[in-house]
């Protein structure tokens, strides 16, 4: 796993939009991987500020979102696909028809999940996927215990989860018990991954990640084995870190055009 240390959230956000818009300005169409949560929104925000300058455009962009909720509606303020709308898409300019996010009303969710990786596979796979990680080691809504060759499915949370995304619906009940996400093996299956963790909430899970062994009880220690996974973080969520000397002397010693600055 390539890591890269930045002091602040904003400067490892802005490396993580060269790796978006690198890949964007060279394959045509690029197929997008795409996170939510609090983690990837200066990210976007860097996305939607370059793309109002004229330097990036998104309109040959297939966009693959990692879950939503089941039983939500679109139009819920609290949807993913809401997430995305206000954050991102409304922003820049992804054509409708190429956005994907999980239908978390489906009546048939096996159905609903089947094809949902059928549109992965025929759009020619991800070529970069966004990924936040969870105080608990989550991948998408792969709680911990979750396959390590999992597909898209539906899932229970956690209460954990749910208290953590309780910040969004206002009080826990409220949240609901239920998610379609992307498997742990249909997310290893992008082409390179992407995981951005910023604050102290995350240092633990993100030691686990890199650092301890593979195991169901950190999924996203299954990056481990993934051939081109970048872990992008700040000093805090590096700290718990045993090798972060090494980590720091590696990435300094990289010629700039390796290090995406
Ligand atoms: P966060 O969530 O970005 O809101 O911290 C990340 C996650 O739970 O995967």
């Amino acid at each position: 796993m390539e890591i890269i240390i930045k002091e602040t959230r904003k400067q490892a956000s802005e490396i993580a939009a060269n790796i978006v818009a690198d890949l964007v300005k060279r394959k045509k169409p690029a197929v997008l991987g795409f996170a939510t949560g609090a983690t990837p929104l200066a990210l976007y925000q860097e996305l939607i500020r370059r793309h109002g300058q004229g330097a990036l455009s998104f309109k040959d962009t297939v966009t693959f979102n990692l879950d939503e909720y089941v039983a939500l509606d679109p139009s819920h303020p609290s949807s993913y696909h809401r997430f995305m709308e206000d954050n991102l898409f409304q922003h820049v300019d992804v054509p409708q028809a190429a956005i994907h996010l999980p239908d978390g009303r489906a009546e048939n969710i096996p159905a609903a999940c089947e094809a949902y990786e059928k549109a992965i596979k025929d759009a020619g796979g991800i070529d970069l996927q966004i990924l936040g990680i969870g105080g608990d080691g989550h991948l998408a809504f792969n709680e911990p215990g979750s396959s390590l060759s999992s597909r898209t499915r539906i899932k229970t949370l956690t209460k954990e989860t749910r208290t953590a995304n309780s910040r969004y619906f206002g009080d826990i009940d409220q949240v609901p018990k239920h998610v379609i996400t992307m498997g742990l093996g249909t997310i290893m299956e992008a082409k390179a991954c992407l995981v951005l963790a910023f604050g102290a909430g995350k240092a633990e899970a993100v030691r686990d990640m890199i650092e301890g062994p593979v195991s169901s009880s950190c999924p996203a220690s299954i990056l481990q084995f993934h051939a081109h996974a970048i872990a992008l973080m700040d000093q805090e969520a590096a700290a718990r870190l045993r090798r972060l000397d090494y980590y720091l002397e590696v990435y300094h010693g990289k010629p700039a055009w390796q290090r995406w600055e």
